[in-house]
C-alpha cells in the first residue's frame, strides 16, 4: 500500500466525514425550505468551497442556478492581506434574484466584507452567506454567516477544500496538522 502522504502530516481530526455529511444534509433541508420558488443563484467562491459545494448541491431539491466566484484575501500561507483578488467574476446577471454566497469557511471576514461590496450594486434581491466553518474569534469586520456547518477555534484547519500552501484540499476530513509541517 502507497503511504498516505496527507495523513501523516495530520495532527487531529475535528470533523469527520461522517460529521460533515450530516451538518449538510441539516443545512439542505433548511435551505429546501427557505428558497422554495424563488430559483436562487448559489455563488460559491473558490477554490477552498468546491467539496462542500458539491455535496450540499446533490442534497438540494429546489431549482439552484450554479455560479463561482475565484476570490481571496490570501496568498498561499496563513495570513488574510485584508486586499481581494478575483480571478473570475460570475457573468450571471443578478438584478432581482435572490444570491446565497458559499463559502468554506469565515475567517477575518475581509473575504466576505470585500465580496459583497464587489456585489452591492448589482441589483440583488437578497444576499445571503454560508459557510461550513466559521471562525468567529478572529473576525475583524462586521460579517456574520446566515448559516455554518461548525464553528472552530482560532486554530488554521485544513481539508476538505480547505489548503495549507494549496495542499490538503483533497482529504476528505477537517484537521489541523502537525507543527512540524508548517515551513517545511
Ligand atoms: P477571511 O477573509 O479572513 O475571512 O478568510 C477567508 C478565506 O481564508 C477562506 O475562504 C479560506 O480560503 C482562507 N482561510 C481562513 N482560515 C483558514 C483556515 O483555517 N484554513 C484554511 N484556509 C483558511
Ligand atoms: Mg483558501
Amino acid at each position: 500500500m502507497a503511504i498516505n502522504e496527507m495523513e501523516q502530516d495530520i495532527d487531529r481530526v475535528f470533523f469527520t466525514e461522517e460529521q460533515i455529511q450530516t451538518k449538510i444534509a441539516e443545512l439542505a433541508e433548511t435551505l429546501n425550505e427557505e428558497y422554495a420558488g424563488k430559483f436562487p443563484v448559489f455563488l460559491g467562491i473558490l477554490k477552498g468551497v468546491y467539496p462542500f459545494y458539491a455535496d450540499l448541491m446533490r442534497r438540494l431539491t429546489i431549482h439552484v442556478q450554479t455560479d463561482f466566484i475565484a476570490a481571496s484575501s490570501y496568498y498561499g500561507g496563513c495570513v488574510s492581506t485584508g486586499k481581494l483578488t478575483i480571478k473570475k467574476d460570475t457573468d450571471v446577471d443578478l438584478k432581482g434574484r435572490h444570491v446565497v454566497i458559499v463559502e468554506d469557511i469565515v475567517d477575518s471576514g475581509n473575504t466576505l466584507y470585500l465580496l459583497k461590496q464587489h456585489l452591492a450594486d448589482r441589483g440583488a434581491a437578497s444576499i445571503k452567506l454560508i459557510t461550513l466553518l466559521d471562525k468567529p474569534a478572529r473576525r475583524e469586520r462586521d460579517i456574520v454567516p446566515d448559516h455554518y456547518c461548525f464553528r472552530c477555534e482560532n486554530e488554521f484547519v485544513v481539508g476538505y477544500g480547505l489548503d495549507y500552501d494549496e495542499k490538503y484540499r483533497n482529504l476528505p476530513y477537517i484537521g489541523i496538522l502537525k507543527k512540524e509541517v508548517y515551513g517545511k
